[in-house]
């Protein structure tokens, strides 16, 4: 509703509500951050948006240039016109479903900060599981050979080859790396790791490796531009101690059926498994076990009820079989779906 002094009035709880708030239109006013989050809040509520306040809240503590956890201590402060106007701005671009990670151009994973741009992939909480399984498994897997082994033989130029064969440490394959946040986490939290990652998707390689500058692990990581493991020849065999993806698992006629802040901002090719949603990772299970040395881990993430799926698969299960691997319990996510699709090389630890 617009009032005869030009401002808008709303109700601050919803329909029901029994208050009401006063927003003004133009910059100068004197309103103070309590009251322009809880407007907001309702404003994406209306709008659709699945955490309204939490992203109120995060736009708010972006504008102001801290975190949400110290966002209270602000709150009482009449808003200066130029964050007023940043922060509406903000409002009405999340209002309009624009992944709030976009706007604020950049997703906690695993403690890194990693940046996101359009056209990535952004980075979701789940795939931390993936990253949890794959370090829990290099920590424990204690018979690792000193130096790592050799490299894996791959398009990396001859100066890069020799310095990553330097290094000491496990060799982890990362597929469909997007802005870089599994194989960068894994790099960081394995440190003597030297890790691969590919894409198809130059936007994704070029996100990663900005990404893995600023967080000081570029030395670490080798970002490759590479249809799965096609970037491997031959004679890279069994090099990988863990060969990682979160591939595009969602079944194409769902694709139309996602939240905006998904259908319209993650790329397709991110997203798009075919038509039951398994076509990537049946590439990978059939690409992957000639990679991985005795005792190596292959783990995928998947979307709810693909783990039985591929267990229910004959022609899968028996390929995993025959290329000596052997098929562990999936590791469910925090909400208890079955999350993480693991198999270990059977054989010997050399
Ligand atoms: C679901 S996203 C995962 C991105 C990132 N690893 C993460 O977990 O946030 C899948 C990624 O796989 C890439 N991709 C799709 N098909 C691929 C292929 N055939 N070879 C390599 N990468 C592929 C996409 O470009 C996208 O970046």
């Amino acid at each position: 509703m617009r009032t005869a002094s030009g401002t808008q009035r709303v109700s601050p709880t919803g329909p029901k509500g029994n208050k009401t708030l006063t927003r003004p239109l133009g910059g100068g006013g004197s309103e103070r951050w309590a009251e322009a989050v809880q407007y907001a809040s309702y404003r994406l509520l209306r709008a659709g948006v699945a955490s309204p306040r939490y992203d109120a809240e995060e736009l708010a503590a972006h504008v102001l240039g801290t975190d949400r956890g110290r966002l209270p201590l602000l709150l009482h402060e009449v808003m200066d016109s130029h964050l007023a106007e940043e922060f509406w701005r903000l409002v009405a671009q999340r209002a309009s479903r624009i992944p709030l990670q976009s706007l604020l151009g950049s997703v906690g994973f695993r403690g890194l900060r990693v940046a996101v741009r359009p056209g990535v992939f952004i980075p979701r909480p789940e795939t931390e599981v993936l990253v949890e399984v794959a370090v829990e498994h290099l920590r424990t897997q204690a018979s690792l050979p000193e130096d790592g082994g050799p490299p894996p033989e791959s398009r990396l130029s001859a100066r890069g080859a020799r310095f990553m064969a330097r290094r000491r440490g496990p060799n982890v394959l990362e597929i469909g790396t997007g802005s870089g946040c599994v194989a960068l986490a894994v790099a960081h939290e394995i440190p003597a790791s030297k890790v691969w990652a590919t894409d198809v998707s130059a936007e994704a390689l070029h996100c990663a490796a900005s990404n893995a500058t600023r967080l000081g692990l570029a030395g670490r990581v080798v970002f490759l531009r590479a249809d799965l493991t096609s970037a491997f020849g031959r004679r890279a065999g069994s090099a990988f101690d863990a060969v990682l993806s979160n591939p595009p698992y969602v079944p194409t006629a769902q694709l139309h059926s996602l939240m905006p802040e998904v259908s319209c901002h993650d790329p397709v090719r991110a997203l798009d498994g075919g038509p039951d949603g398994l076509t990537v990772v049946r590439r990978i299970l059939k690409e992957a076990p000639r990679l991985l040395s005795p005792g190596g881990l292959l783990a995928l993430e998947l979307g709810d009820g693909q783990a039985d799926e591929l267990l229910g698969d004959e022609k899968t299960v028996d390929w995993l079989g025959r290329t000596g691997m052997e098929i562990l319990d999936p590791v469910p996510d925090l909400a208890g779906v079955p999350r993480v699709f693991r198999a270990l090389k059977k054989g010997a630890v050399s």
